[in-house]
């Protein structure tokens, strides 16, 4: 990879968002301390760490910054909610805009957008509302399917029927997060993680991360207990299956209307058809976290990172 070069005066007052009022502000702080070490290494000096809580608006405002490096995650952060709040202050930020945030937030939405393209292969599914009949909504779906809150993340809520009889329990776990529970056919297979980055106007996949829980599938234990799954990368498939999911990957950044950066989730099934799963729009930045680890093996270091989705703030227009 080419020398990364700044685009953004390193006098500019950046504001780095971190924390937040989602269940992942703590996530989003590690996040955030990550990016403001970077921005220090790369010669930001006026870069501050801003703690988001109901303030914001007010602290961005006193604060007279150029720039806001958006390294928040979940609810307020990733939803389009702080980029409103940004585009109102005429606050350049990094990442993606309210729309595609907004869109990426729910499942079920995504998928209604993605499906728009027709090279973008998703699991067959079906979306239960608040007073909807489960038994008639899911009448064409094929055991098992995973039933998912349909915004949460973390795996939160989520759970793997194998049998219609287990279909009921799995929908009143679901509704305990949200009323609206999106119903999607379990792909056997693995699971893949592919970022999308964005350098002069050109969107290009990162390596691809393959991760192979030790439970069925990548629940919360997995996904947060030391040991739980192995990570592998760049992932074990072939160059023709390589190239396919990181064109998919890109396609679905492009059509959900996303820009800078994004994560990209997929079930590779046993037949080697990448179905995508659903796509973050702010996804972790700690130093452990996945996207980190996938631009590094194509020699994108941390710091080269922060700067390329730096470059980004106030293309998301
Ligand atoms: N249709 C599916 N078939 C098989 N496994 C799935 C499916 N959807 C999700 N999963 C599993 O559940 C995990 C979490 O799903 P995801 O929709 O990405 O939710 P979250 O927002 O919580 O990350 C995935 O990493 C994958 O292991
Ligand atoms: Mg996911």
């Amino acid at each position: 990879m080419a020398e990364i070069k700044s685009k953004i005066d390193k006098n500019s007052k950046i504001a780095v968002l971190c924390g937040g009022m989602s269940s992942e502000a703590e996530v989003s702080r590690r996040s955030g301390k990550g990016c403001f070490d970077a921005l220090q290494r790369l010669g930001y000096k006026n870069a501050e760490l801003v703690e988001v809580d109901k303030n914001i608006a007010q602290k961005l405002k006193d604060g007279k910054y150029d720039y806001a490096y958006n390294a928040l995650h979940g609810k307020y952060g990733e939803d389009g909610c702080i980029q409103g709040v940004l585009e109102i202050l005429k606050i350049p930020y990094t990442g993606c805009g309210v729309m595609s945030s907004a869109i990426c937030m729910n499942k079920e939405y995504t998928k209604r957008i993605l499906s728009t393209c027709k090279d973008i292969p998703m699991a067959k599914s079906a979306f239960v509302q608040k007073g909807e009949n489960l038994e008639e909504k899911t009448a064409n779906l094929k055991f098992p399917v995973i039933t998912k809150p349909v915004s949460e993340g973390s795996s939160f809520g989520m759970t793997k029927v194998n049998t219609r009889n287990e279909l009921q329990a799995a929908y009143q776990e679901a509704i305990k997060y949200n009323d609206d529970v999106l119903i999607e056919e379990f792909i056997e297979g693995f699971f893949v993680t592919v970022g999308v980055l964005e350098q002069d106007g050109e969107n290009f996949a990162t390596e691809i991360l393959e991760i192979r829980p030790k439970n069925e599938w990548y629940d919360f234990e997995a996904k947060y207990t030391a040991g739980m799954s192995e990570f592998i990368l760049p992932a074990r498939i072939n160059e023709e299956l390589t190239k396919r999911t990181k064109d998919i990957a890109v396609k679905a950044h492009e059509t959900a209307g996303c820009r800078g950066v994004s994560r990209v989730d997929f079930m590779i099934s046993n037949d080697a058809i990448p179905y995508v799963i659903e796509i973050n729009t702010s996804p972790g930045m700690t130093v452990t976290s996945d996207l980190p680890a996938q631009a590094k093996v194509m020699g994108i270091s941390y710091d080269d990172l922060v700067q390329i989705i730096l470059n980004g703030a106030g293309l998301n227009k």
